[in-house]
């Protein structure tokens, strides 16, 4: 029995594994390099005081906590065996290799616990348990967490709520004494999902301030948390949310917990996305360059006319469009939302040749076939509904949600079924991408482990067999972006919402926990469809350039000044992907709420690219020089204006950019800053920034 130390990219963490249970005495900044005595040492000198009035040994936070150590905040462990709760967990074993493992049991010796920790090179620590019911009889589980310790000064958190075409909306409270639990039974994430749950310093932004970060890689009920006990422990942690009944451990069984993915950084938010972009980029080997893609949803509906579709087709590749997306509409008598999901039959009135003709066009004009679906579904109205009613989670008296019901994907002839029809299809058909859509939320107490990794199954299913092709994940927009899933899919819809003023704020949250590759965002019409808002194409152009971009607008409907800009845009952005899709993000805490500036810097530090948005009138006539984060301090670099014109309110611009651009070395950019256009609200301008 030891001490352990896990270190990696400026973070540390320490288990000790030397009392009746074990305990992470340190997760946070890295410690240096310590040997056995010094880790030993260190285990010592945090072992707290008695404090009056409590148990008679002093209370160190457990790996495990439960009542057994004295522990009276949210357990880890929750569940009873025949009415008897279960009982407290003590260290058997640990062991460093790769990563660390330890093992605990209850004394009786009917449960045991297996966890796993592993710190990634890039300095993201994942968590997880695995519970084995070691004893007689079934064991019934009310739930496993993973927990992780963070100190006092983490005193304030920041988290995410948001509605249908508003995710990602940020939050922040002061942590008392008490629980702030996240919870989630959708049977999805939900458009107000926690997301990212980060504890930090009072006040942290994007590039100061130490903060503390948990996600629980899992896309169906969870509760994700942070506590303060009266005693002045703090803790984050996460779990899935189990209903009563919803798992059982027969003997021998066992139950995993998702990882828990945790990060720590000690230069702000902008920190964990420079530890958790890297780590998830060398984990999901996303195929780049990122295409340009065309997706026909705000551009016709369910309104599959061959006519228009063919010149969409041709004005997509026109542009430089590379990918070409058929959205809803196009199976047997989908007319509208209120029918025909189960029916994945290619509709034979509109399509009397299949999609054949249509797929043809499209890979005729040098661009790849993408295809809607929502497999997890089932319209009351379908063939599906009146063959198979015992297929529908939660019975065909199940209420309606968007007119639809959930298919039981756990029931094997469901499964078979959906699995079937969706191999047929990409069999069939040049298929390169299905943008994979889930449209309501479960309401069916006990179905969300179930029906969760049966999806996690069939998607892993479908990629071994179809590894060509990519998955998007979209629910109603952004309402399943998590890391779970995200090992099965290749992109995220991450809201529903084109409008560039709502998506500078949902993609800027969204892209500190996933890299912007992965992040479809789409130029849309001038009037967005959802918010009846207009926005200059400019600012429309310069918000979706940041991901992984594309159209969602009719272009036959645009004039030729507006298809030069668009085609400048695609051509702006082909040149501009290497970078934005493997530098690092950085955002820039701002001096005016209304004047945001964030960009990609490469991660040799050789060229950047930045935006400056207005989303709103700024405070002051002239707002202060804008610093530009995340360069080389000791390199000098050239700044220069790119991207479609934009309205600016100024009488005459900052020298340098009617000069074309101007060099400095990176410290002053970062320190000083550059005076910037005087943009009006909902404007965006663009800079390239190239080391000399
Ligand atoms: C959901 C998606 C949209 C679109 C429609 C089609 O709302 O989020 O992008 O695909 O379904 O019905």
């Amino acid at each position: 029995m030891t001490v352990h130390h896990l270190r990696a990219a400026g973070s540390s963490l320490v288990l000790d594994a030397r009392g009746v249970a074990a305990s992470i005495v340190h997760w946070g900044s890295d410690l240096g390099d310590l040997d056995g005595t010094a880790l030993a040492a260190l285990a010592d000198a945090v072992v707290p005081a008695v404090p009056p009035s409590s148990l008679d040994v002093p209370l160190r936070f457990a790996l495990l906590p439960g009542l057994a150590e004295g522990w009276s905040g949210r357990p880890a462990l929750a569940g009873h065996r025949q009415g008897r709760p279960a009982g407290g967990l003590r260290l058997v074993g640990a062991d460093l290799q790769d990563f660390l493992t330890v093992r605990s049991a209850t004394p009786e010796g009917d449960l045991e616990v297996l966890t796993e920790l592993d710190l990634s090179s890039q300095g993201v620590l994942r968590v997880r348990h695995r519970l084995t019911n070691t004893g007689p009889g079934d064991f019934h589980l009310a739930g496993l967490d993973v927990r992780l310790p963070i100190p006092q000064d983490a005193a304030e958190l920041l988290d995410f709520t948001g509605l249908w075409c508003h995710e990602r909306q940020p939050q922040r409270t002061p942590l008392g004494h008490g629980m702030w639990s996240r919870e989630s039974r959708h049977g999805r994430p939900g458009h107000d999902d926690a997301f990212l749950l980060m504890a930090g310093e009072p006040g942290f932004g994007f590039r100061h301030g130490r903060v503390w970060a948990v996600h629980l890689a899992w896309s169906g009920d969870k509760s994700v948390h942070a506590e303060r006990s009266a005693l002045g422990y703090g803790a984050l942690g996460a779990g899935e949310l189990l209903a009563p009944g919803e798992i059982t451990l027969a003997e021998g069984g066992s139950y995993e917990t998702p990882w828990l993915v945790a990060v720590f950084s000690d230069t702000g938010i902008d920190g964990l996305s420079d530890r958790l972009h890297p780590w998830i980029r060398s984990r999901n080997a996303l195929r780049l360059p990122r295409p340009v893609v065309l997706n026909t949803w705000e551009a016709v509906y369910f309104n599959q006319d061959h006519a228009v579709l063919n010149e969409l087709v041709d004005a997509a590749a026109a542009a430089g469009v590379e990918r070409f997306v058929l959205d809803d509409g196009w199976f047997t008598g989908r007319r509208d939302d209120r029918r025909a999901l189960g029916d994945w039959y290619v509709d034979a009135e509109t399509w009397p040749d299949g999609l054949h003709p249509l797929v043809q066009r499209v890979r005729g004009a040098g661009m790849e076939f993408g295809l809607w679906v929502e497999p997890e579904m089932i319209s009351p109205e379908s063939a599906l509904a009146a063959a198979h009613p015992e297929w529908i989670l939660g019975g065909p008296d199940a209420p309606t949600w968007r007119w639809q019901r959930v298919l039981d994907l756990g029931d094997p002839g469901a499964y078979a079924y959906i699995r079937d029809r969706l191999a047929d299809l990409l069999t069939e058909y040049d298929i390169a991408f299905l943008k994979w859509d889930h449209n309501r939320d479960l309401l069916v107490p006990g179905s969300s482990h179930r029906q969760t990794t049966a999806v996690y199954r069939l998607l892993a299913e479908l990629k071994t067999a179809f590894p060509h092709v990519e998955i998007e994940s979209c629910a109603s927009g952004g309402a399943r972006i998590d890391l779970g899933i995200l090992e099965l899919v290749d992109r995220f819809w991450t809201s529903d919402t084109n409008d560039p003023l709502d998506r500078q704020a949902i993609q800027r949250w969204t892209s500190v926990l996933v890299p912007p590759e992965y992040l479809g965002g789409h130029l849309g019409d001038a009037t967005a469809h959802v918010t009846g808002r207009t926005s200059a194409l400019g600012f429309r152009l310069a918000t979706a350039l940041f991901g992984s971009a594309g159209i969602e607008w009719n272009l036959t409907v645009a004039n030729d000044a507006e298809k030069q800009l668009i085609a400048d845009w695609i051509g702006e952005y082909k040149r501009l992907r290497p970078l934005l899709h493997t530098g690092a993000v950085v955002r820039a805490d701002p001096a005016d709420p209304a004047l945001r500036l964030h960009g990609v810097v490469a991660q040799d530090r050789s060229q950047a690219v930045y935006a400056l948005v207005a989303t709103g009138t700024p405070r002051s006539a002239l707002p202060p020089p804008v610093r530009f984060p995340g360069l080389d301090p000791v390199r000098s670099y050239t700044v220069r204006p790119i991207g479609a014109p934009y309205k600016a309110v100024q009488d005459a611009p900052p020298p340098w950019l009617t000069d074309g651009g101007i060099t400095l070395p990176g410290r002053v950019l970062a320190e000083v800053g550059l005076t910037v256009p005087l943009l009006a609200p909902e404007q965006a301008a663009l800079f390239t920034v190239d080391a000399v």
